[in-house]
C-alpha cells in the first residue's frame, strides 16, 4: 500500500511531505500523525462530484471519527459542514470558530443543556431523533424565544452488511423515527405544528465502513419516498435530503470499495431518478462522511519493544501502544496494515502478531502481520488509523494518550499534545478517610 513516492531519498516512510522517523524522533511514540493534504484531498473530490451533477449540497464532515480543534479548521477551510453529537465535540468546534451554521447537531439522547448551548451559539440545524427530543427543543426555543433549523432523522429499515455493532438503519435500531409505525409522520407533524422549528428534511445513517453500493441506493430511494409521501399526505416537501455517511474504505489487501465519491456519485444518480420519478423538486443532497475524509490520511507511529516467541505459533511483536489509542481491533476485529517506518518495501521475513502493552489479553493490534526483521527500538507505522483512532483513545491502565500531528507540504504541527502523567491525576482528589 505504501508506493515509491512516499519514500524519501533514505527509503523512510514520508507522511505530508516529512520523514516519519523524525517525527518519532521529535514527538515521541506512540504518534498519531496526519497527512492533511489527504483530508483535503478527500473533501475536494466530494465536493466535486457534487458540482459536476449540478445539485445543492453540503458535504459534513461527520466530527466523531476525529475531533479537534485543528480539525474542525481544516474543515472550515475546505468549505464542509460538520456534524457534532456531544458538547464536547461542539465545545471544540466553538474553540476551532467554525461557523456555526454549518454545524448540523445528532444524537439519540441529547441533553437540555445540550440544546441549550446549541440554540445558543446558533448552531444551524438540529437532527431531531425522537419524540423527548422534540418535547425538549420546543421548551428550550420557547424559553428563548428563537427558532432552529431541523431535520428528522428516520430509521430506514435498511440493514447495511458490516459489523453490527456499526449497523444503524436497521428496523430494530435505537436511532431516529420508526417509518412503519407512522412515528416519522407523527413526528413530522409535531415539528410542522410549531413555528420556532423550521423543518428542513429528513435524515438517515445506515451504518459505517460499508462497501455495498445497494444500502445507499436504497436508502437514497426511500428518502425520496418518504418526501412523496409527506408531499401528497402533508403538503408538506423536504428541501434536504441526508443519506448520513458510512462510504467504506481499504485497510487491507482483502478490501475493494469503491471510491468514496463513486458512492455519492451513485447517491446522487439514484436520488435524481427518484425525484423525477415521483415529480418532485429536486432536493439539496446532504452527505456526513467521517471515516473516508480522515481514515487513510492518518498513522499511528509506534516503536518496537520487546517480543515473545512462542514455538510453532507466530512471536508476539510488542509496541509501545495498543488498545488506549486504538480500540478498533481488539472492538471490532479491525485489521489495519503495519510497515516499518524506515523501510516500507523491506521484504518480510516473518509474520507476527502485533501486541499492545495493556494489560489486556485481546490487547492485540494486528493477529497476523508480516514484517522484515524488526529490533527493540524500530519505528512502525500503522495505516489508515485516522477514522475512530485517537477518538476513542482512552487512558486504560492510565497509560496518557498520544500526542497529534499534522503534516503537510514538509511541515509538522502538533495539534493535539501528549498527555502528561500530571494530566492523568489532574481530575483526581485525594480521599480524606
Ligand atoms: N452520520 C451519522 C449519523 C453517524 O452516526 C455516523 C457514524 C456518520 C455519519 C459517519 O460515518 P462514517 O462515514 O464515518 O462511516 N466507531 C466505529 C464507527 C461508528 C460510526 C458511528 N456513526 C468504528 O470505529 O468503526
Amino acid at each position: 500500500q505504501i508506493t515509491a513516492n512516499q519514500l524519501n531519498d533514505a527509503g523512510h516512510l514520508m507522511i505530508g511531505g516529512c520523514d516519519s522517523i523524525e517525527l518519532a524522533q521529535e514527538y515521541g511514540t506512540p504518534l498519531v500523525v496526519y497527512d492533511v493534504s489527504q483530508i483535503r484531498q478527500q473533501i475536494r473530490s466530494f465536493r466535486r462530484v457534487f458540482d459536476a451533477n449540478h445539485v445543492d449540497y453540503a458535504v459534513s464532515y461527520a466530527s466523531k471519527a476525529f475531533a479537534a480543534i485543528a480539525m474542525y479548521q481544516v474543515a472550515a477551510a475546505e468549505g464542509a459542514h460538520v456534524d457534532v453529537v456531544s458538547a464536547g465535540e461542539l465545545y471544540t468546534a466553538i474553540k476551532a470558530d467554525f461557523p456555526m451554521e454549518r454545524v448540523s447537531f445528532h444524537g439519540n439522547n441529547k441533553s437540555r443543556e445540550e440544546l441549550e448551548m446549541a440554540i445558543d451559539h446558533h448552531v444551524g440545524t438540529i437532527m431531531i431523533d425522537n419524540f423527548h427530543e422534540i418535547e425538549l427543543l420546543a421548551a428550550v426555543l420557547e424559553e428563548r424565544n428563537a427558532s432552529v433549523d431541523v431535520m428528522l432523522r428516520i430509521t430506514p429499515g435498511i440493514s447495511a452488511h458490516t459489523n453490527k455493532y456499526i449497523q444503524t438503519g436497521q428496523v430494530d435500531s435505537k436511532f431516529g423515527f420508526d417509518l412503519q409505525s407512522g412515528q416519522a409522520d407523527e413526528a413530522l407533524q409535531k415539528v410542522l405544528a410549531n413555528p420556532r422549528m423550521k423543518m428542513r428534511g429528513l435524515h438517515a445513517h445506515i451504518g459505517s465502513q460499508i462497501f455495498e453500493l445497494a444500502g445507499f441506493e436504497g436508502v437514497a430511494k426511500k428518502l425520496v419516498e418518504v418526501a412523496a409521501h409527506w408531499r401528497d399526505e402533508f403538503g408538506y416537501e423536504a428541501q434536504v435530503i441526508n443519506v448520513g455517511g458510512g462510504f467504506g474504505i481499504r485497510y487491507v489487501a482483502a478490501d475493494h470499495p469503491l471510491k468514496p465519491e463513486e458512492f455519492v456519485d451513485a447517491i446522487i444518480k439514484a436520488i435524481k431518478k427518484e425525484t423525477v420519478a415521483k415529480e418532485l423538486s429536486m432536493p439539496a443532497i446532504w452527505i456526513e462522511p467521517g471515516r473516508s475524509i480522515v481514515g487513510p490520511a492518518g498513522y499511528n507511529l509506534y516503536t518496537v519493544g520487546s517480543r515473545k516467541d512462542v514455538p510453532g505459533l507466530k512471536p508476539y511483536v510488542t509496541v509501545d501502544g495498543g488498545m488506549g489509542d486504538n480500540i478498533r481491533p481488539a472492538l471490532y476485529q479491525a485489521e489495519y496494515e503495519t510497515v516499518l517506518a524506515s523501510n516500507p518495501q523491506a521484504p518480510l521475513k516473518e509474520h507476527v502478531r502485533l501486541a499492545g502493552k495493556y494489560c489486556e489479553s485481546g490487547d492485540i493490534l494486528a493477529q497476523d502481520q508480516g514484517l522484515p526483521e524488526t529490533q527493540p527500538g524500530d519505528v512502525l507505522a500503522m495505516l489508515d488509523t485516522g477514522a475512530y483512532g485517537y477518538s476513542m483513545a482512552s487512558n486504560y491502565n492510565r497509560n496518557p494518550r498520544p500526542a497529534v500531528v499534522f503534516a503537510e507540504d514538509g511541515k509538522a504541527q502538533l495539534v493535539i499534545e501528549r498527555e502528561s502523567l500530571a494530566d492523568l491525576v489532574h481530575l483526581d482528589r485525594k480521599y480524606q478517610q
